[in-house]
């Protein structure tokens, strides 16, 4: 099953954050398959690993764009991705204690954590930052 599905709005039109925000988006729905068809904790525990390190590579990848462009809304967005990096570490750290219970709290969560970010602060970045042919 998808969890999110690829939009266009998801796209900010800088080549190497699109497709970083790609490759999220498979490794979200990868994740969210094998809680959904009941992997080994152990398993998802470390897919969950890889995915909080690949957000946070992306988001110094985001954030080095803001500052090379003196992003005006800078501060904010970066904010909002340690706020994302905490939600997300709160996630992994309910699983670990209560597989059962973290996996419907993640289930429930990860489509939004993911895509209200992309189309609200990714999306007005790419007003300002994006090619707009
Ligand atoms: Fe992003
Ligand atoms: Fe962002």
């Amino acid at each position: 099953m998808t969890l999110i599905k690829w939009q266009a709005s998801f796209s900010l039109g800088i080549p190497s954050v699109d497709h970083e925000h790609r490759e999220l988006i498979g490794a979200i729905n990868t994740v969210y398959d094998s809680m959904i068809n009941n992997a080994d904790p152990a398993i998802i525990e470390s897919c969950l690993e890889d995915i909080y390190a690949d957000v946070s590579s992306h988001f110094a990848l985001e954030e080095r764009h803001m500052r090379e462009a003196g992003y005006g809304e800078y501060e904010a967005h970066k904010e909002e991705h340690e706020e994302l990096l905490d939600q997300i570490r709160n996630m992994m750290d309910l699983f670990e204690e209560n597989p059962d219970s973290g996996r419907i709290i993640l289930q429930q969560e990860l489509s939004d954590w993911f895509s209200v970010h992309f189309s609200t602060f990714d999306a007005r970045l790419h007003d300002k930052l994006g090619d707009h042919h």
